[in-house]
């Protein structure tokens, strides 16, 4: 098995990468050229590295990327600087997006995709709706913030434009407010959001976005259950409203 991580040097990609190779899966992973990688990543054999900025990769390259894929996990976001929140490119996510989709459907090729949300999306066709309060937040973020319009448009791409009457099976998994700890933890898995992302967030660690993004690669029912939604993930907290045990 083999599988392709975009975002694998970023605080969630590389955890996926940690556990996909930890499965014995092969990965491929695509890094900047600026980005300094552990000789424990470069010396590793499971681990092929290629150099470039996906941002700037045409059609033909993405598809030498993904032809022999049997999964594509995404995780790029934009870098929480002046430069990575402000500058572009402005749709890192969409475009990458779009440019797997659109390669997946013109070569007939049939892998898993996984795109890293967010709960700030809101999954209207599933009947989630935002209070005002919500909306005025959002409409105010989407204006000032592109990594936060990029995010929607990844993920409105998905659930309208490709949806589920498709060959190609995705997953958007949207985690809450991020955080890291050591090791995984219990977590829940929600079909639609269960608090408010704006006024009521609830946390979940990367390294259980990334061991949920690691089943559904390797467990056929997880992916069975979930293909073509946007499953949202919470650590699951003692005494906690919203995700008590
Ligand atoms: N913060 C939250 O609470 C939260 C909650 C839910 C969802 N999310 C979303 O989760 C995603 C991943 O989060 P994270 O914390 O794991 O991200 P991260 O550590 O910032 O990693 C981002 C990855 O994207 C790459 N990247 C950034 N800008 C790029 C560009 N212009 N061209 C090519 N690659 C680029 C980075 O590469 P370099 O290492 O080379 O910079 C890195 O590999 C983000 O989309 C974020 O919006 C965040």
């Amino acid at each position: 098995m083999k599988a392709l991580v975009l975002g694998a040097s970023g605080a969630t990609g590389k955890l996926v990468m940690q556990q996909l190779i930890k499965k014995n899966i092969q990965v491929r992973i695509v890094v900047r050229d600026s980005a300094i990688i552990p000789t424990q990543v470069s010396d590793n054999k499971a681990i092929e590295i290629i150099r470039g900025n996906i941002n700037d990769f045409e059609l033909v390259k993405i598809k030498e990327l993904i032809k022999d894929c049997d999964t594509i996990i995404c995780c790029l976001g934009h870098n929480l600087s002046f430069k990575g929140i402000l500058g572009p490119p402005h749709k890192l996510v969409f475009n990458i997006v779009v440019k797997i989709i659109d390669t997946i459907e013109s070569q007939n090729l049939n892998p898993k995709f996984i795109l890293m949300s967010t709960t700030a999306y809101t999954n209207r066709k599933l009947g989630e709706i935002n209070t005002v309060g919500e909306k005025i937040v959002f409409s105010l973020l989407k204006f000032a913030l592109p990594p936060h319009k990029d995010n929607m448009l990844a993920a409105d791409y998905l659930v309208y434009k490709i949806g589920s009457q498709t060959k190609i099976e995705w997953v958007a998994v949207r985690p809450d407010s991020l955080f890291d700890e050591e090791s995984k933890s219990n977590y829940e898995i929600y079909n639609k959001k269960i608090r408010s992302p704006i006024f009521d967030s609830g946390k979940t660690s990367r390294i259980n976005v990334s061991d949920f993004m690691v089943e559904l690669v390797t467990n056929e029912k997880l992916w069975d259950e979930w293909k073509h939604k946007t499953p949202v993930i919470y650590n699951k907290f003692n005494n906690e409203k919203g995700s008590v045990q």
